[in-house]
């Protein structure tokens, strides 16, 4: 055999061996290593260069050019194979990416409001429609509107109605109800007539159990002008009874005892779970009362700013969780502030 079939026979050989470990190749570095083997400076390619030699002149330029033809088609099916693998790998990555958007969403749970922030806006409405407008006043008080002006004297056996937390600036407490704000609502608003609901958290120096908690709300009620009477008193409460518990509650006024109120009752309604046989929500006697109001006292007026021989006024006030706790049935005014989201979700 002569050089060049033995070259041409080497060529055929390394064309077939090159094309069988492109078509293997799983990735870029198989690709590489096999550039390397074939074209590199040490590859087979090479080693048929140097055979060269041993060619007669006239053998060597046909050799040369089917040397080279070689290279170029091993280069060109690897670039292709280099494309296709670089083709197949975006593929893949976007397959193992994919979102599939037909595919139902996560529910995304919404929050809600407070039932007590619900229910505080329905007892705005409900005296929002008689003319009443709503004021904050502080939570942080002093003696003097939570107690002394509203007729209630230091050493009063009536301030053992209000267990109180003192701070230590002396004068200063926390509220322990919410009539101080018809003092400052009264000093802000004299001469002027008033109809004002003062919602707001109120704080008690209490022992915690399922009727009593350290902290609560209450909503206050002041009306205060030239012509107003015991009338208009039970007029407001009767309506604001019948509207949030039924029109066909009957309402109950029992004389009862405030210092800032002359005369004080407390209001109420017939029982609207036995209808006044006794159930345990009416604890037996057929009434709920859950309302302190009575006219303002001539003293308190005075220290608003109101000259009592002119004016007159009435005054309410009611727990809220209190109502809550009637409305729905709540066996424990804890619940209200314990944040369990099993309790706040039901409302
Ligand atoms: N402040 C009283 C209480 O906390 C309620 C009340 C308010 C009574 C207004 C009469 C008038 O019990």
């Amino acid at each position: 055999m002569s050089q060049l079939d033995e070259l041409n026979r080497q060529i055929a050989f390394l064309a077939s061996e090159g094309n069988t470990a492109l078509a293997a190749a799983q990735n870029v570095q198989n690709c590489e290593g096999i550039r390397v083997a074939y074209l590199g400076r040490n590859g087979k390619l090479a080693g048929l260069f140097r055979l060269m030699p041993t060619l007669t002149d006239a053998e060597r330029p046909a050799a040369g050019k089917l040397i080279n033809d070689l290279k170029m088609s091993i280069e060109s099916s690897l670039e292709a194979k280099m494309a296709q693998l670089a083709f197949s790998e975006i593929e893949s990555k976007l397959k193992a990416d994919a979102v599939d958007v037909t595919l139902p969403g996560r529910p995304l749970s919404k929050g809600h409001l407070h039932i007590t922030t619900k229910t505080l806006r329905e007892l705005y409405a409900i005296f929002g429609q008689m003319g009443f407008q709503v004021v904050e006043t502080p939570e942080i008080e002093t003696d003097e509107n939570n107690f002394l002006a509203l007729n209630i004297p230091e050493d009063h056996p009536s301030r053992d109605m209000w267990s109180t937390f003192y701070t230590t600036q002396p004068g200063v407490l926390l509220r322990t109800h919410t009539s101080p704000g018809q003092l400052r609502v009264m000093r802000e608003f004299a001469p002027q007539p008033i109809r004002v609901i003062l919602p707001g958290k109120c704080y008690r120096y209490e022992q915690v159990d399922a009727t009593h908690e350290w902290s609560f709300y209450q909503l206050e009620g002041l009306a205060v002008g030239q012509h107003i009477t015991m009338a208009d008193l039970k007029g407001v409460l009767t309506e604001f009874i019948k509207q949030l518990f039924g029109r066909e509650r009957k309402v109950v006024f029992r004389c009862s005892y405030f210092p800032f109120t002359e005369p004080s009752m407390e209001a109420g309604m017939d029982c609207f779970s036995c209808g006044g046989a006794g159930c345990s929500v009416c604890k037996g006697s057929g009434w709920i009362e859950f309302l302190g109001s009575g006219m303002v006292h001539p003293t308190v007026l005075k220290n608003g700013g109101y000259d009592p021989k002119k004016y007159s006024g009435f005054a309410f006030g009611m727990g809220v969780e209190r109502i809550m706790i009637l409305r729905h049935r709540i066996d424990d005014v804890r619940h209200f502030y314990s944040n369990d989201l099993r309790f706040l979700s039901q409302f």
